[in-house]
C-alpha cells in the first residue's frame, strides 16, 4: 500500500489551496448572505483549468485523475463550497457523462467549452416526485422522428441559471420503465425552455439552484446520449463519479471546520488558560481530527479505484455516506468549540454548518447510498 501522494497531487492540492485562500475566501460572507452566484470565481477556475481537470486534454481538459480532482474539491470546500458544487457537477456529472458516453459531436460542441471553462453545465435528474426514487421521472421526451419533446419540470438543480448546457433526464417510453429513459442534451435558450424560480437556501445559498421548465421544446436526436433508453443507466454511471466530488466536498467542509476550531482554541482564554489546554477541548479536536483522516481514506480510496479502473460505485458511495456525517458531525462541534462566536456569520464555522447538511442529500440521500452500499454487499 502506497498511501504518498505524486507530485501531481501535491501540486494540484497547493494550487488549490492557494486559490481558496487568495481569490474564494473573500466575500465569501456576503456571497452567501447576498445568494450571489461566484460568477468571477468560477471564471478565474475555468482559466486555471479546474472546470475541466479530468477531461483528456485534446478535448481542453487537464487530463489528471479523480485523486487530484478530489483534492481540489476538498481545498476549495474548506471555504467556498458553493462554489466547489459547481466544480463538481460540471466535472464529474457533465463532463464526464458527455466524455465517456456522448457522440464526437457532442464532445466538440458541449464539452470542449466547459472543460475550458467557457461555459457551465447542469445535470437534470430530479423533479417534484422524483428525488430518490429516480426511475419514476414524469418528465416526457416524446419520439418525433428527428427530435424529442420534451416536456416537464425539474428541481433542485444547481446551476440552474448559470449554465448553457443541460444534460436532462425524461421519460420516452413509459412501458418499458427505466429502459424507457434518455439523456439529452439541452440549450440554454431553445424555445420552450424556462429557468424558473431560485431557492432559498439553508446553505450553499451563492450556488444557484432553480426549478426549470420545458414546454415542448423540441431537442434533435443528435442530443441524445447514448443509445435509445440508456438514460437511467447513464445517470447511475455518472452519479458513481459524481459522488466522489461530492464526498470530497463533504471531507473539506469538516476539514475547513476543524482548522477554525483548531485555531480558535489555541487562541481563546476561558479559566486561565487557552481554551485547548482544556481535557474537554482536547477530546473533541481528536475526534474531529480521527473522523476526518478516516473520511479521507474513503474518499481518496474511492478516487483511487477509478484512476485504477476499477469498479468503484460501492467505494464512492461509502465514501459519500461516511464523509457526509462526519462533515455534519464536526461542523456541529467546531460550533460548539467557538461558544458564542459560532453562532455569528463572521466566524464562517456557522456556514460550514449549514453547507454540510447538503452533502446528505444530494447526488443520492445517506439512505440511497444505503442501498448502493447493501447491493454491493449483496454481491460480494
Ligand atoms: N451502473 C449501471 N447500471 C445501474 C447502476 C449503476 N451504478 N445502478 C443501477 N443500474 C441499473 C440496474 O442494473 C437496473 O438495470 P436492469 O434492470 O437493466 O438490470 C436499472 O439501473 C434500475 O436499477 P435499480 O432497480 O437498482 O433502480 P432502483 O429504482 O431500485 O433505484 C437507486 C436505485 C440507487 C435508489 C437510484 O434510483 C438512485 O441512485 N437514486 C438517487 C438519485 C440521485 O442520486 N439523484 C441526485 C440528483 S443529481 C444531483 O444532486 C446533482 C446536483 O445538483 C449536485
Amino acid at each position: 500500500m502506497d498511501f504518498e501522494l505524486t507530485e501531481e497531487h501535491l501540486a494540484v492540492r497547493d494550487a488549490a489551496r492557494d486559490f481558496t485562500q487568495s481569490i474564494l475566501l473573500p466575500g465569501v460572507i456576503e456571497r452567501d448572505e447576498k445568494m450571489e452566484f461566484p460568477k468571477d470565481q468560477i471564471a478565474q477556475l475555468g482559466e486555471l483549468g479546474f472546470m475541466g481537470m479530468m477531461v483528456d486534454p485534446k478535448y481542453g481538459g487537464g487530463g489528471m485523475g479523480a485523486l487530484s480532482y478530489a483534492i481540489a474539491m476538498e481545498e476549495f470546500s474548506k471555504v467556498d463550497s458553493s462554489s466547489s458544487v459547481c466544480v463538481s457537477v460540471c466535472n464529474s456529472l457533465v463532463n464526464y457523462g458527455i466524455e465517456q458516453y456522448g457522440s464526437e459531436e457532442q464532445k466538440e460542441k458541449y464539452l470542449v467549452p466547459i472543460a475550458r471553462g467557457e461555459a457551465i453545465g447542469a445535470f437534470c435528474l430530479s423533479e417534484p416526485e422524483a428525488g430518490s426514487d429516480a426511475t419514476s421521472q414524469q418528465t416526457t421526451a416524446e419520439d418525433k422522428g428527428d427530435y424529442y419533446l420534451l416536456n416537464g419540470t425539474k428541481n433542485w438543480i444547481t446551476n440552474g441559471n448559470s449554465a448553457s448546457t443541460y444534460i436532462v433526464i425524461a421519460q420516452t417510453d413509459k412501458e418499458k420503465g427505466h429502459r424507457g429513459i434518455n439523456a439529452l442534451i439541452v440549450e440554454k435558450g431553445m424555445e420552450g425552455f424556462i429557468i424558473g424560480a431560485k431557492e432559498n437556501k439553508m446553505g450553499i445559498r451563492a450556488s444557484d439552484t432553480h426549478t426549470l421548465l420545458f414546454n415542448d421544446v423540441k431537442v434533435p436526436k443528435a442530443n441524445r446520449i447514448g443509445e435509445d433508453g440508456f438514460g437511467f443507466k447513464f445517470a447511475m454511471k455518472t452519479l458513481e463519479g459524481g459522488r466522489i466530488g461530492i464526498a470530497a466536498q463533504a471531507l473539506g467542509i469538516a476539514a475547513g471546520a476543524y482548522e477554525l476550531a483548531l485555531a480558535y482554541s489555541k487562541e481563546r482564554k476561558a479559566f486561565g488558560k487557552e481554551i485547548s489546554k482544556h481535557q474537554a477541548i482536547q477530546f473533541k479536536l481528536a475526534d474531529m481530527a480521527t473522523n476526518i483522516e478516516a473520511a479521507r481514506m474513503l474518499v481518496y480510496k474511492a478516487a483511487w479505484m477509478k484512476d485504477q479502473g476499477m469498479a468503484y460505485g460501492q467505494a464512492s458511495a461509502m465514501a459519500k455516506l461516511y464523509a457526509s456525517k462526519v462533515a455534519m458531525e464536526v461542523t456541529v462541534e467546531a460550533v460548539q468549540v467557538h461558544g458564542g462566536y459560532g453562532f455569528v456569520k463572521e466566524y464562517h464555522v456557522e456556514r460550514l454548518m449549514r453547507d454540510a447538511k447538503i452533502t446528505q442529500i444530494y447526488e443520492g440521500t445517506s439512505e440511497v447510498q444505503k442501498i448502493v452500499i447493501f447491493r454491493g454487499v449483496l454481491k460480494d
